[in-house]
């Protein structure tokens, strides 16, 4: 992951920047988001914090339940923790230094940044940020319209959809792909005006292809400071594959035997081998695992007697068919 930190000059109508290389605290206005104004209220009770904790408690362990994501892991609690800690300087009367948490995510498709972007959403809801933290997933034909004016009305419905959570925007480096004259260009400028107006309650994510985005932000300077943390999603290793293979399983109450265990890795090297980008990662993961989940259905309905232990397993075979088709 590739989080780079560098601090800009202030320019005039932007804010103060900070650019994450590495894995560090991110900034923000932060008196201006929800949860200070909560807690200026001072109305909250201890029953409603304890929940509170528990909850964000819960959302970070499913963020551990996911595979690999290491350094995503550790980023999102770094911004936990010091979002905590500003809450405290807060009631201290301590200064406060401005947070933006508009983000970056790049990555093959497949690498979990739909995901991850679906648990941040929720953790900055319980951590008052912001008060839905729903996520809208959008890409350019949602964004861009046809004729000159409706692709601000376009993108402004998706960004009143979004607000209280996340928009977050799939294959974004799209938007510029037409040049100056494209009505791409209009979204991104209408997207950059609202993030700065709703600030306090709309968080951006900006997603694609790591090369993509790379240029895109590139021949948009202007965006990067306005994204100060950004992300690396890695393609899974062969090992992180079969880890995500055992975890879907498990979540859905089946397991493998050993020759399928097998079956599913000899299947990832293959895969591998084939092509270099692992042609959709964790997505192909849990494709395979339903098409197996299937085609076991298919194998135990033809059976006279069914055995807890059949319902439970997955074999070589209901792999080697869910691969075929
Ligand atoms: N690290 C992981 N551990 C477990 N499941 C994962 C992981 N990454 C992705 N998945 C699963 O793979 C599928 C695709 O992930 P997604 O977040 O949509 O990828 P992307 O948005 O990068 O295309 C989802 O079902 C998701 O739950
Ligand atoms: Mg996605």
């Amino acid at each position: 992951m590739t989080i780079r930190m560098s601090f800009t000059v202030e320019k005039k109508n932007e804010p103060p920047q900070v650019i994450i290389h590495k894995p560090a605290l991110p900034v923000s206005k932060i008196s201006n988001l929800h949860m200070f104004k909560q807690i200026e209220k001072g109305t909250r009770c201890n029953e409603q914090e304890l929940n509170r904790r528990k909850k964000v408690e819960e959302i970070l362990q499913e963020l551990d339940s996911l595979v690999g994501l290491h350094t995503i892991k550790k980023l999102v609690l770094e911004i936990q923790a010091y979002l905590e800690i500003q809450k405290k300087r807060e009631k201290e009367n301590l200064k406060n230094n401005p947070v933006v948490l508009h983000m970056i995510f790049k990555g093959n498709p497949g690498t979990g940044k739909t995901t991850v972007a679906r648990i941040v959403g929720r953790l900055f809801k319980e951590m008052g940020i912001l008060e839905k933290g729903h996520v809208i997933e959008v890409e350019r034909a949602d964004l861009v319209g046809e004729y000159i004016g409706h692709t601000a009305h376009k993108t402004r419905e998706q960004i009143k959809r979004a607000l209280g959570g996340v928009l977050f925007v799939d294959e974004a480096y799209s938007l510029a792909r037409g040049g100056e004259k494209d009505f791409g260009k209009e979204s991104i400028d209408t997207l950059v005006k609202n993030m700065e107006e709703h600030k306090d309650n709309l968080i951006l994510i900006l997603a694609g292809y790591k090369q993509e985005m790379c240029w895109f932000l590139e021949t948009n300077p202007g965006l990067r400071s306005r994204f100060p943390i950004q992300v690396d999603f890695p393609d899974y290793t062969i090992a992180e594959l079969q880890e995500i293979a055992e975890l879907m399983l498990s979540q859905r109450q089946y397991c493998f035997n050993e020759e399928a265990r097998l079956e599913m890795e000899s299947l990832f090297l293959e895969i591998l081998h084939k092509s270099r980008e692992y042609s959709g990662n964790a997505r192909l993961v849990r494709n395979i695992i339903e098409k197996s989940i299937r085609q076991q259905a298919m194998r135990l309905v033809e059976q006279d007697q069914v055995s807890r232990n059949d319902l439970l397993t997955i074999t070589r075979n209901d792999i080697l068919l869910a691969s075929q088709n």
